[in-house]
């Protein structure tokens, strides 16, 4: 699919991205072999992700979602998370596993971990896609478990990752170029 009002690069393609869960998934149902793990995909970034990884880990799975807004539809981060919709099964001594589309300044996971362990579960973890490491804020800095691929520090779309909510759809993952930024 071309994108016609937008000049983007891709950066990882359908085959890179389709390998790579396999061996997330893998890695995962050897880790949480014998435990409860509840997978809660944070939307809506997160839902192409979510539904391919969960099909490669191979283990009865809890699953949920939470809606959360940080961006404001533009391509920068406002810091200020809040809930839209909370998850709707209890996880109290479950094994909770954050899916992420990305992670940016860290202020989305940071608030994830505190407002998950408010609900006392056995384990915390996060697993997103895309880590832009460089990007990170030093107090939001958690640590993350399972990461798809580092990402450089540039504005991203595709397989879940939006732009004005829109081009979520694209089955790759592509850099915005630089004079669109603006
Ligand atoms: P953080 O809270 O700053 O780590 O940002 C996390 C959220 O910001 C992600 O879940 C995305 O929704 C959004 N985000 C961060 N970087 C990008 C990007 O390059 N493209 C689209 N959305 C992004
Ligand atoms: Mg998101």
């Amino acid at each position: 699919m071309e994108i016609p009002d937008l000049s983007y690069e891709i950066i990882l393609n359908e085959d890179q991205i389709k390998e790579r869960i396999i061996a997330l998934g893998r890695q995962i149902t050897r880790d949480y072999e014998g435990k409860d793990p509840v997978a809660i995909g944070v939307l809506k970034g997160s839902l192409p992700f979510f539904a391919d990884l969960i099909r490669n880990i191979h283990l009865p799975l809890f699953t949920d979602f939470i809606s959360v807004s940080s961006y404001k539809g533009n391509m920068k981060s406002s810091g200020g998370v809040k809930i839209i919709n909370d998850i709707s099964i209890p996880v109290k001594n479950k094994d909770i596993l954050i899916i992420e589309d990305i992670i940016d300044t860290g202020a989305t996971s940071k608030f994830m971990f505190n407002h998950f362990n408010n609900l006392k579960p056995h384990s915390f973890e996060i697993c997103t896609l895309l880590n832009k490491q460089h990007a990170r804020i030093p107090e939001y800095d958690i640590n993350i478990n399972y990461i798809g691929f580092e990402v450089p520090d540039r504005f991203l779309i595709g397989y879940g990752l939006d732009y004005q909510e829109k081009y979520r759809n694209l089955p790759y993952i592509a850099a915005v170029k630089r004079e669109a930024e603006a």
